[in-house]
């Protein structure tokens, strides 16, 4: 019998009901775990792991789920394989999926990892894209989850640059019943195109303002991400000229929900997007969130390979 593989190149290919049952997934595979109890679902399988960018949490994250799901991990740089340099991508996402049985890949363009997808028989998984993070902001609702005892009827608050951390929540609020503020300057808006065909059909709802102060108004959680992402270092600058109003300060936090919580996908450029205080603070889940990836991203490999 044929498996049901997906692919998960960006949180909308999950539906509503999938998303909210790989969340009760996550939570039980987290538990298992701590009790020293793991599934082994990849059993004898591959998985490719092809990072085209520096990661700390992202690859660590999946190679020790791997290990812990019984697959073995392939750590592949853009030294070896050169996807569409030296070949094409289609030559070689033929060939990968000769030996691999699952690919998670972290790159620039997200049109390549689709084209890769496209000709993988193997699923594919977005590790990161200069357009969306899934698998981070799929683990952040596991955290959420753990700390607000729901993921709907929300507030989250996201504060600076409209980059792939910022777009990845707009596909979360296409799913769930989030109320989502972006806080961000016009010139790092997320893109009017991207949220008008996320918003079509969407459960939740997204407001994109210049106002922090109004975005962080009784705000259940507060969530910020670097002003300069990987590949775009050269913006560093000009960006924390623009988006000193949007840093997450203690003053900031103050205008939230009594019991709101703070998040940053990490690494964090402490002094930039958000305070050492902040950071520091008793209702920072920062650390769980890095965690979470690890759990988060198990379910999701179970359901790339048709295992739930
Ligand atoms: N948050 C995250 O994806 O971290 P890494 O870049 O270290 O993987
Ligand atoms: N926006 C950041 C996220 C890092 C996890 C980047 O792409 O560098």
């Amino acid at each position: 019998m044929t498996k049901n593989t997906h692919d998960l190149l960006a949180l909308s290919d999950l539906s509503r009901t999938e998303m909210l049952d790989l969340l009760d997934l996550a939570v039980r595979l987290k538990d298992q775990t701590r009790a020293g109890v793991c599934p082994q679902p990849l059993g004898g399988k591959a998985v490719g792991l092809i990072f085209h960018k520096p990661s700390l949490r992202t690859r660590i994250s999946f190679e020790v789920g791997v290990q812990q799901l019984g697959g073995n991990g392939l750590f592949i740089t853009d030294k070896e394989i050169q996807l569409g340099v030296r070949e094409t991508i289609a030559d070689a996402g033929r060939v990968l999926s000769r030996f691999l049985d699952l690919i998670v890949i972290r790159t620039f363009h997200q049109k390549d990892i689709e084209e890769l997808a496209e000709w993988c028989d193997a699923p594919v998984i977005n590790a990161l894209t200069d357009l969306v993070h899934p698998c981070q902001v799929f683990s952040d609702l596991l955290t959420i989850r753990e700390k607000l005892d729901t993921t709907e009827r929300i507030k989250v608050s996201y504060f600076g640059d409209g980059n792939n951390m910022a777009r990845s929540w707009i596909n979360a609020a296409k799913l769930l019943d989030i109320d989502l503020w972006i806080a961000t300057t016009p010139e790092t808006h997320p893109g009017k195109e991207f949220l008008e065909n996320a918003m079509k059909d969407a459960v939740g709802k997204v407001t994109i303002t210049d106002n922090a102060e109004a975005a962080a108004e009784n705000a259940n959680v507060f969530y910020t991400d670097v002003w300069a992402s990987m590949g775009e270092k050269d913006k560093a600058k000009e960006r924390a000229r623009i988006m000193e109003p949007f840093r997450i300060t203690e003053k900031l936090v103050a205008a939230g929900a009594s019991d709101c919580i703070v998040m940053h996908c990490l690494p964090a450029e402490r002094g930039r997007e958000i305070t050492d205080e902040v950071m520091e603070a008793e209702n920072s889940v920062v650390f769980d969130q890095a965690e979470n990836r690890l759990h988060g991203q198990k379910a999701l490999m179970m359901w790339c390979m048709g295992e739930v």
